[in-house]
């Protein structure tokens, strides 16, 4: 026995060999990993190489050093450059030869103008139609403009992207599936549409009872997609002056044009949707005029595609026929009562932050809580929490679920609009 062991002790151990070693390094590089880092650094070697011959160190800022800042001629430049003049460009006059092009401009309560633009401006830059600031001896075109939007519906546009994604939806799996398909599809894969020759459907409505989710679906949809997302409340363009909530409507439709893909989001849009009806007085008229600029943007002259609306409503029944009719919302989505696992799946979102005992049974809760919205499950979850916070406990048991559920669902239910909902629709 001992023999043989040392027999296998003795078994040479042979030293890795360079061809060995380089075999080994090799493990796990893509063919072309030494190849691209060795261009990578070449490129990079380029980029420093170029920098130090234009002279141009980049700072954090973007700006000059301050040592090289020369204000007073600055202030001096701005001092002897003239204000330029508003103008609209309405016809672009093309001789067809080599003559430089001319341009019709209107410049507001003096006159219109022929004039030619300023050498530093590209031709191509001005379209019909266009804002443009002009000098105010020749009236040359200095500076195409972007168009004017009010202020108060450039502030509608959501810049930073809500924190919702559509794993916090809980329970609105179907709907989730046909939002997507009209919203993702059209901008992601806008070819399949033209392949069979239909339009992309325009718009979806939202609806159910108030605390399904509609709102926080709008916020997971804005969230996924890199459109451009405008959210207006319903009751924002109730205005009080004529023509002012349809102006409103103009400008955030054309807003939405001039970006890439938008996606306009009009919460509580009952507000203004209203059927239309004779009240007599002739004084909710305003109303009805802001719904019918929505319909008539709706129908868009534009031809472009890029623009999806959302609406969401809890009283469906209340709208106007004419914004429902296919073409202009093609698609109704119920965002309903979840069912049992998908109140599961709620509950188990809004206890997903919380501290919890490891083996609360969720799917047990759901079915204690019948007929109940997401945002009673939400109150649940947070009502078990005040239980646990009144006993100084620091995790929160079932038993706080379930004395919780006992005071939110039974106690609740005499506010509840859920109920009604279900009669009206
Ligand atoms: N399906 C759901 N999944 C997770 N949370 C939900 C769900 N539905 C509602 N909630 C909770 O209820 C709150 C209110 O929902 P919201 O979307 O504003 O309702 P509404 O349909 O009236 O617009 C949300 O912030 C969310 O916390
Ligand atoms: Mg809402």
């Amino acid at each position: 026995m001992v023999g043989k062991e040392e027999e296998t002790d003795e078994a040479p151990v042979r030293a890795l060999d360079e061809g060995d070693i380089a075999l080994l390094k090799t493990y796990g590089l893509g063919p072309y990993a030494s190849v691209i880092r060795v261009v990578e650094e070449d490129l990079k070697k380029q980029a420093q190489k170029i920098d130090e011959i234009c002279g141009v160190r980049e700072s954090d800022t973007g700006l000059a050093p301050p040592s090289q800042w020369d204000l007073v001629a600055d202030k001096q430049d701005m001092q002897e450059s003239q204000p330029l003049q508003v103008a609209r460009c309405t016809k672009i006059l093309d001789p067809g030869n080599d003559e430089p092009m001319r341009y019709v401009i209107n410049v507001k309560q003096i006159a219109k103008f022929v004039v030619q633009v300023n050498e530093n401006v590209s031709p191509t830059d001005i379209e019909e139609g266009m804002r443009v600031g002009v000098d105010r001896s020749k009236y040359q075109i200095q500076l195409p403009l972007p168009p004017k939007i009010d202020a108060s519906v450039t502030m509608m546009t959501v810049e930073e992207k809500p924190d919702v994604t559509y794993n916090d939806v809980g329970g609105a799996k179907e709907s989730i599936d046909r939002i997507r398909e009209v919203v993702e599809l059209p901008l992601l894969a806008p070819e399949k549409f033209v392949k069979l020759g239909i339009d992309p459907p325009k718009g979806v409505l939202l609806y159910g009872p108030p605390g399904t989710g509609k709102t926080l679906l709008a916020r997971a949809v804005a969230n996924r997609t890199d459109a451009c997302f405008i959210r207006v409340i319903g009751s924002e363009l109730v205005q009080k002056y004529t023509g002012e909530g349809a102006r409103m409507v103009r400008e955030l439709f054309q807003l939405a044009r001039t970006k890439r893909a938008c996606i306009i989001f009009f919460d509580e849009v009952d507000a203004i949707g209203g059927a239309r009806f004779d009240d007599g007085a002739g004084a909710d008229n305003e109303v009805q005029r802001t719904m019918l600029e929505i319909v008539n943007q709706l129908d868009g002259f534009d031809p472009r595609g890029n623009i999806k609306v959302l609406m969401a409503t809890n009283r469906p029944d209340t709208l106007d026929p004419a914004l429902l009719r296919p073409g202009r919302l093609d698609r109704k989505i119920e965002v309903g009562l979840p069912d049992l696992e998908g109140r599961a799946q709620v509950f188990k979102i809004h206890a997903r932050s919380m501290n919890c005992e490891k083996n609360v049974r969720f799917e047990l809760l759901a079915r204690l809580c019948p007929n109940t919205t997401g945002a009673d499950i939400r109150s649940v979850c947070t009502e078990a929490g005040m239980y646990a916070i009144r006993a100084r406990r620091k995790t929160v048991t079932e038993k706080d679920f379930l004395e919780s559920i006992n005071k939110v669902v039974k106690g609740y239910a005499k506010f509840s609009a859920t109920p009604k909902y279900l009669v009206y629709n």
